[in-house]
């Protein structure tokens, strides 16, 4: 071997280990999402009685879940559904108005700025999620959500179902499939027999 070739030989070795550095990590962190949670279940009332009549316009289907998360692709099919969710909720937040006022959404607004925050972490955090290819019911699931929030009588209830909604992703994919993300020190993901 000449010393060129040697030399490109070194090069390509170097520029390879350089992309595996730059690749972004799949994964999600379990106590960044669980602070998301909670940030969002407290920034207001329940879902009222009332906007249940639009349950058949916006009902999450949980089927997007893997029914078992004992494999690696199996795991990473529930962290997309928990990411995709983010991210579509995201794109939501980020094209429409909260109905205020009269009838309207009352959440706090702190709150809801600092869930947003993390919301675009976990989305960063997560961006090589958005290579797994899922299922459709979620993006159908959306464009309901969508139509609903795009009719100012049923605004409010669109806003309010996307929340419970969320919130119900959230607490499914850290209950279920807690092993999946990864965890600072010391967390215990309890046994859910599958
Ligand atoms: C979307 O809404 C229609 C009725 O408006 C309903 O039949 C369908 O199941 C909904 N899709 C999802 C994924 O929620
Ligand atoms: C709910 O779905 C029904 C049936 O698809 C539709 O006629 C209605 O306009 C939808 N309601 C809203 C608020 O989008």
């Amino acid at each position: 071997m000449t010393l060129s070739s040697v030399l490109l030989v070194l090069l390509q070795v170097c520029s390879l280990q350089l992309m595996v550095a730059a690749m972004p990590k799949c994964q999600l962190q379990g106590d960044l999402v669980m602070s998301t949670h909670h940030l969002l279940r407290d920034l207001g009332e329940e879902f009222p009685v009332h906007c249940r009549v639009l349950n058949t316009n916006i009902s999450f289907p949980d089927s997007a879940f893997p029914a078992k998360t004992t494999n690696h692709p199996q795991c990473r099919q529930a962290l997309w559904v928990v990411y995709e969710s983010l991210r579509e909720a995201g794109q939501i937040f980020g094209d429409h108005e909260l109905p205020v006022g009269e009838g309207g959404v009352t959440w706090d607004n702190a709150k809801l700025e600092d869930f947003q925050n993390l919301q675009f972490r976990l989305l960063e955090e997560g961006s090589c999620l958005s290579r797994v290819s899922g299922s459709g019911v979620l993006s159908s699931y959306f464009s309901n959500v969508t139509a609903v929030l795009q009719q100012q009588e049923s605004a409010a209830c669109g806003w309010m179902a996307l929340r419970r909604d969320l919130l119900r992703v959230l607490a499914t994919g850290l209950q279920k499939h807690c092993t999946c993300f990864t965890w600072r020190d010391g967390h215990k993901c309890r046994d859910h027999a599958q």
